[in-house]
C-alpha cells in the first residue's frame, strides 16, 4: 500500500529525535478544507538553479530579496519562511498517522527521501519566484562534491543577510572545508579533506550503489515499519552535512535536528544538491533501470501548499525527472567520477 497523504486535522505535536523527547514546538500546518490533485504546470520557461559558489551578485541579490520577502509574509500564511521550515519538522518529527494505522510518518531513511525532498523544494522555489515575480528563479545548489564548492557558500555566512543563520558550528564558516564524512569531530588531517571527499562521493554514487535500494533506500509502504534503511547519499555525505553546519552543542540546531533543519537557509542549497545528485544517478545508470516500477513507491503522495497558499496532493510518480517538473541545473564539472579508488 502507498503511503497516502496525511490529515492535516490529526497532526500532533512531534518529537525530538536527537533527544527523544517531545518538541516544545508546534510544527502543525494550517489547515485548509480544500485538497486539489496537483498536475504539473506545462513546462513555459525553464528555472535554473546555479551553484551557489558561482552565482554572482544580481543573482544573489535576487535571492536574498526573495527569502527577506517569505519571512515577512505573517506567520500563519502556509508560505512564511515559518511555516515552510515547519513542514520539514511535520513529516520528519512523528507529527503525521498513515490514515487507518497509528504508525507515525517519517519520510528519511527510505525510499521517500528523494522524491520528498524534491516536492519540498519545488514549491519552496515557487513561493521564492513569485514573490519576486521571477518564474526563471531557481534555488542555488550548494556544490560540494566539487572541490571548489566544498566550503560554506559565502552567501550564506554574511551576518545580516537573510541567508545567514546564527544557529550553527562556528567554526565550519568558510574557509573550513566542508567533510563529507564528518561525525561530529573535525578531522584531524585536514589536508585530506577534498581527497576522501572525492572518493566518499564516487562510493555513494557508483561504486556502493549497484542496486536501486542501494541509492534510494528501503521500500517504506503503509504497511511496513518507516525507518526501514536510508541510500547512500542520505546516509553519507547528506548526513555528514547537515551535522556539520548545526551547533555542535544542544541538540544541532539549527540545521543538525530535523524539527529545525528548515530554519536553515543552507538547508536548500543542501538538499538542491542532493536532488541533483539524484538526477545525475539516473544519468550515470545508462540503460539500467532508474526508478522502482512498483506502484506503492509511485502512488504514494503527500501534501504541500503550492505557490498560491493552495494545498495539493502531490505523488512520487510526478518527480522523477526535473525537466518536467520546470527545472535544470547549472552544468559543472564532476571529478569524483574520476575518484575509482
Ligand atoms: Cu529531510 Cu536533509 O533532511
Amino acid at each position: 500500500t502507498p503511503v497516502s497523504a496525511p490529515d492535516l486535522t490529526k497532526c500532533t505535536r512531534g518529537t525530538n529525535l536527537n533527544t527523544q523527547q517531545p518538541l516544545d514546538v508546534n510544527c502543525c500546518p494550517p489547515v485548509s478544507e480544500k485538497i486539489i490533485n496537483y498536475k504539473l504546470p506545462p513546462v513555459k520557461t525553464m528555472r535554473f538553479r546555479p551553484a551557489a559558489h558561482l552565482a554572482g551578485k544580481e543573482y544573489i541579490a535576487k535571492y536574498e530579496k526573495a527569502v527577506e520577502l517569505m519571512k515577512a509574509l505573517p506567520d500563519d500564511d502556509p508560505r512564511s519562511f515559518k511555516q515552510q521550515a515547519n513542514v520539514h519538522c511535520a513529516y520528519c518529527n512523528l507529527t503525521y498517522e498513515q490514515p487507518g494505522s497509528d504508525a507515525k510518518l517519517q519520510i528519511h531513511f527510505s525510499w521517500l527521501f528523494y522524491p520528498w525532498h524534491r516536492w519540498y523544494l519545488y514549491f519552496y522555489e515557487r513561493i521564492l519566484g513569485k514573490l519576486i515575480n521571477d518564474p526563471t528563479f531557481g534555488l542555488p545548489f550548494w556544490n560540494w562534491d566539487h572541490p571548489d564548492g566544498m566550503f560554506m557558500p559565502g552567501m550564506f555566512a554574511r551576518k545580516g543577510s537573510p541567508l545567514y543563520d546564527a544557529l550553527r558550528n562556528l567554526n565550519h564558516l568558510p574557509p573550513a572545508i566542508a567533510d563529507l564524512r564528518y561525525d561530529g569531530k573535525d578531522a584531524a588531517d585536514q589536508s585530506r579533506i577534498i581527497q576522501n571527499n572525492l572518493v566518499e562521493m564516487y562510493g555513494e554514487m557508483v561504486r556502493n550503489v549497484s542496486q536501486l535500494e542501494d541509492f534510494y533506500g528501503v521500500k517504506y509502504d503503509a504497511d511496513t515499519n518507516s525507518s526501514a534503511g536510508a541510500g547512500a547519499v542520505e546516509r553519507g555525505s547528506h548526513t555528514a552535512l547537515h551535522r556539520w553546519v548545526g551547533q555542535d552543542t544542544h541538540g544541532g540546531e539549527d540545521m543538525g535536528n530535523f524539527y529545525s533543519t528548515g530554519r536553515e537557509p543552507l538547508f536548500f542549497s543542501h538538499h538542491a544538491n542532493v536532488d541533483r545528485l539524484w538526477s545525475l544517478f539516473r544519468g550515470l545508470r545508462g540503460s539500467k533501470p532508474k526508478d522502482f516500477p512498483d506502484s506503492d513507491w509511485l502512488d504514494s503522495n503527500f501534501l504541500f501548499y503550492d505557490e498560491n497558499a493552495q494545498l495539493v496532493r502531490v505523488r512520487v510518480a510526478d518527480t522523477l525527472e526535473n525537466e518536467k517538473m520546470g527545472y535544470t541545473f547549472q552544468k559543472v564539472d564532476l571529478p569524483w567520477l574520476r575518484f575509482r579508488p
